[in-house]
């Protein structure tokens, strides 16, 4: 019999990829989702690439009658965690949001997955843990640094949590610290989709390929990097729904309590060499300045990612130009409409 995994903020950007890759891999799958990132569309979207449904409950995570329903009425043998916030700047300007709704809503999640015995968990995190460091390739026993902004801090209170509880209370827990994901499932059936202005570099060069946004600031080209920009580790976001499934199998039968894997590619990419790739794939010229910093931008930081690759026998498969060619393909799905500010 298939096992049932419970996916929180199904219908996000990651979790919709994850939820493809889970029932292509031969899990049943309930969403909760609500909605305040995503739509329920994404659900039948799903549906039409992997032809079976999707099971959703829409609900806030913090809702715990809601949760506790859902646990005594599904029998769930996991958890992928993903419902949380994750807009950097919105963290600085809004913080009680992000403590209340991220670290909230996971141990209301934890708790409730206690009383029903439910203890496997895979939780969302990200190499904003590793804070401002220039030590890279970076590997996860490099110490958790103090947090660059709210959403940061969120994050590593979270890790912190769930370490506890696997060491105290029984849980089996899988960090996985995200580098930077991009692009979009093959089929441009789901992608990311970003409310606003968007604040991460390729929704923003998508959207002004497409004419919604006039022109990309590239932040800073002073950077002590071979070109003068920032470097980062850019995954496609169908990888790293992969690694999900390969967390959750090996959660599932591990023997120690508690682990953490980084997920990259293992290279680093400036800015400048995202926009050409960006080029090459979408056959389109992005109009560009070069601007001032971002505060709180990292000079360049890629994974050392050999531990998931050796423990979960998970490997990328797509390139930059894959993330590219689908991050475009996705855009031309959503049109030159989706300007919301
Ligand atoms: N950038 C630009 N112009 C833009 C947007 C971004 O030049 O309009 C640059 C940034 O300065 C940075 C790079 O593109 O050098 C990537 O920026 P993103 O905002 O896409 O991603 P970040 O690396 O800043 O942030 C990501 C995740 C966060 C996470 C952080 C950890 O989005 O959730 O990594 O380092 F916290």
């Amino acid at each position: 019999m298939n096992k049932t995994i419970l996916v929180t903020g199904g219908l996000g950007y990651i979790g919709s990829h994850t939820v493809v890759e889970l029932q292509e891999n031969a899990y049943d799958v309930i969403v909760i989702d609500d909605l305040s990132n995503s739509s329920k569309e994404v659900a039948e979207r799903i549906t039409a690439i992997t032809k079976k449904p999707v099971k959703l409950y829409i609900s806030d995570i913090k809702h715990q009658h809601t949760l506790e329903a859902m646990f005594e009425h599904e029998s769930i043998d996991g958890v992928i965690h993903f419902a949380a916030h994750k807009a950097v700047g919105e963290s600085v300007q809004e913080p009680f949001k992000y403590y209340a709704n991220n670290i909230g809503g996971m141990t209301t999640l934890l708790k409730v997955m206690h009383q029903h015995n439910v203890n496997t968990i895979v939780f969302s995190s990200s190499c904003t843990v590793y804070g401002d460091t220039n030590r890279s390739p970076i590997n996860e026993t490099h110490p958790v640094a103090e947090a660059i902004s709210p959403y940061g801090t969120t994050k590593i209170i979270c890790e912190q949590i769930l370490k506890d509880l696997c060491k105290h209370s029984g849980f089996r827990g899988i960090v996985l610290r995200y580098f930077n994901p991009v692009g979009a499932h093959p089929s441009a059936q789901i992608g990311e989709l970003p409310l606003g202005v968007p604040n991460n570099l390729v929704p923003y060069i998508t959207q002004t390929a497409a004419g919604i946004r006039e022109k990309l600031t590239v932040f800073g080209n002073d950077y002590n990097t071979p070109d003068g920009t920032n470097i980062r580790d850019y995954i496609h976001v169908v990888d790293l729904a992969k690694a999900h499934v390969k967390a959750m199998n090996y959660a599932l039968t591990m023997n120690q309590s508690y682990d953490v894997f980084n997920l990259g590619t293992g290279n680093g990419r400036s800015v400048l060499e995202v926009i050409k790739a960006f080029e090459k794939a979408s056959g389109t010229d992005l109009p560009y300045i070069i601007g001032d910093r971002r505060v709180g931008d990292v000079e360049q930081i890629w994974a050392d990612a050999s531990k998931a690759e050796n423990k979960l026998k998970w490997h990328c498969q797509y390139g930059l130009d894959d993330m590219m060619k689908t991050a475009w393909k996705w855009q031309l799905v959503l049109g030159s409409g989706s300007k919301s500010s």
